[in-house]
């Protein structure tokens, strides 16, 4: 029996075992329009009230103990901004380009699975929102949606693919090309999610992750398959081969998520990577993982401008928008905070949080008398540790 025989056969016996649909989910969001936001933290808690405790919980949560994922907002602090009220600035443009594609400001969402949990409208809102907002979202592989319906909805909007590469290069292949068919601007690999972390909000709240993943069960002559079932086919680990793979079969910029050291960096470089997206997935998956924002700067280091770097996990404010930009970031990406917006006010909502992040972005970027995103990029940050200003 060959690979696909036997991955077929393992769909079909965990898709017998299985009678979850979306249809199973609990209160869906049906919010559309604007939203008043004080700030994400604020706006995290009123999303909290607006769907059941277990999609919540499955959002919100992190892995074991939560200590990477307090830790990615809380290290922002390890480094502060020194204010510039004589730098002689007349406005501030927070406008940027990345992979060709020019951007309202330099915040994009991450690729996420969940947007059909907590919205009716799933990733067809979201992808609105950042239409609106001008920018761009990534597409999951476990998107709530088919990838091109998503793309359809905004049928001028970029977007990202990103791509939970199966052990069936068959389905890799296939997968990349529908992006790519469908409009995707790179393909992002994410390499820190083998297994799923040991989220224990969803054990607490007795809650199974059971949506559909369209995109994977229409390869699989149209079975529905949960998320659970798709993960029995995700590959664990990765090498230089597997980026040089999806490069060739998709013929499109690849980016590799998950990276959390200047060695692994290093490695996706030589292996083709044209670009690194530091992350540790939002402190879902290793539970004790450094901060994302604590290990930026090494890796900014080694990557040295050769590919640009993509940030993510735990920005919240404008201002950590501009620290991870002044560490090394070309662009930054927000997960949760999209998907709150999305659940308070749909495709208006998760522009409203953009707005959010544009307006503090804006007023940190004027006192800080750096009048645009390549200004941020050359400042040169506090540590209140060592007292000393970066180099
Ligand atoms: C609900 C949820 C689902 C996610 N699903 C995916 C996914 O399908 N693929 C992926 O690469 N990362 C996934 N992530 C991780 C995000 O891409 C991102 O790394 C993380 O959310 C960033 O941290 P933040 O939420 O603190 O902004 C998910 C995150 C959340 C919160």
């Amino acid at each position: 029996m060959n690979t696909r025989n036997v991955t077929l056969l393992l769909a079909s016996l965990l898709l017998a075992m299985s009678v979850n649909t979306a249809s199973a989910q609990g209160k869906l969001s049906k919010a559309e329009g604007p939203i008043s936001i004080l700030n994400i933290a604020e706006l995290e808690k009123q999303a909290a009230q607006k769907i059941d405790l277990g999609a919540f919980g499955y959002v919100q949560g992190g892995a074991e103990d939560e200590i990477t994922l307090r830790g990615n907002t809380t290290a922002f602090d390890h480094k502060q901004i020194i204010p510039d009220g004589m730098a002689g600035i007349s406005g501030v443009d927070i406008k940027t380009r990345f992979l060709g594609v020019d951007l309202a400001s330099p915040v994009i969402i991450a690729p996420m699975a969940a947007h059909g949990l907590v919205h009716e409208q799933a990733d067809r809102a979201t992808i609105r929102g950042t239409a609106r907002a001008g920018t761009m979202m990534a597409i999951s592989t476990y998107s709530s949606v088919l990838i091109e319906d998503i793309a359809k909805s905004a049928p001028d909007a970029p977007f990202l693919f990103q791509i939970y590469m199966s052990k069936d290069d068959a389905f890799n292949e296939y997968i990349v090309n529908k992006a790519r068919a469908a409009g995707a601007k790179g393909i992002i690999i994410t390499v820190d999610a083998g297994v799923p972390g040991n989220r224990e909000a969803d054990r607490r709240n007795n809650y199974n992750y059971s949506i559909a993943t369209p995109n994977v069960a229409d390869f699989y002559k149209g079975r529905t398959m949960t998320q659970s079932e798709a993960r029995a086919l995700r590959k664990i680990s990765f090498s230089a081969e597997d980026i040089k793979f999806i490069k060739n079969a998709s013929g499109l910029p690849v980016l590799v998520k998950g990276i959390l050291s200047p060695e692994a960096a290093e490695l996706a470089i030589r292996a083709g990577a044209d670009g690194i997206w530091v992350s540790n997935h939002g402190g879902r998956q290793l539970d004790g993982a450094p901060a994302s924002f604590d290990m930026l700067p090494l890796i900014a280091k080694q990557v040295n401008k050769r590919v640009p770097i993509v940030f993510d996990s735990g920005v919240r404010r404008g201002s950590h928008v501009f620290k991870a930009l002044a560490s090394g970031a070309d662009i930054v990406a927000v997960g949760r905070p999209a998907l709150y917006g999305l659940i308070l006010g749909g495709a208006e909502g998760v522009n409203d949080v953009f707005q959010q992040f544009n307006k503090e972005l804006t007023t940190v970027m004027t006192l800080a008398g750096t009048p645009d995103i390549e200004a941020v990029k050359k400042n040169k940050l506090f540590d209140p540790v060592t007292r000393t200003i970066d180099k």
